[in-house]
């Protein structure tokens, strides 16, 4: 009896743990389109030279969740090298975004094309200090 009811338990939680995760990227996925697309592209391939690719990205597949945090909050406009290339365009902040939908539109973009890396918490978003 005992058996049967952790069994239920472990299906229901395993259940309950993809159902979020795939509301999570789907939740991702809305963002991207309506706030990232238009730079960096439907296929996350970016614009050469222009809008920087995130496919492929050594830094979004990375484990810097920090500084892809502190990207979304507060725009990017570095102007260096990233993975050997330079980028002219200047990203837009987004300081509208919650804590939730920074960690949506992150684990969308770290599991997308080719990208497969491990999805961003919101307590990891909440973590990251970015001055205003
Ligand atoms: C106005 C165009 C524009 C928009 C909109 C935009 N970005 Fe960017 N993004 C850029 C540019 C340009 C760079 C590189 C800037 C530089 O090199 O200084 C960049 C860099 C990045 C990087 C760092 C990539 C790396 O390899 O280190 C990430 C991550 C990123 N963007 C994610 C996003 C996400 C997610 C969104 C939507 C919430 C978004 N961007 C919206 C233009 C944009």
């Amino acid at each position: 009896m005992i058996q049967k009811a952790f069994i239920f338990l472990a299906i229901g939680l395993l259940g309950f743990t993809t159902i979020t995760r795939s509301q999570n990227l789907v939740n991702g996925k809305k963002i991207y389109e309506t706030r990232c697309l238009v730079c960096h592209q439907a296929d996350g391939g970016g614009v050469p030279n222009m809008n920087a690719p995130l496919d492929g990205s050594s830094n979004v597949i990375g484990n810097d969740i920090a500084r892809l945090v502190k990207i979304i909050k507060k725009g990017y406009n570095e102007r260096v090298a990233l993975d050997g290339a330079y980028y002219s365009n200047a990203m837009t902040p987004n300081p509208d975004l919650t804590d939730a939908a920074i960690a949506d539109v992150l684990s969308y973009i770290r599991n997308s094309w080719s990208n497969k890396a491990s999805l961003v918490t919101i307590a990891q978003v909440k973590k990251t200090v970015v001055k205003k």
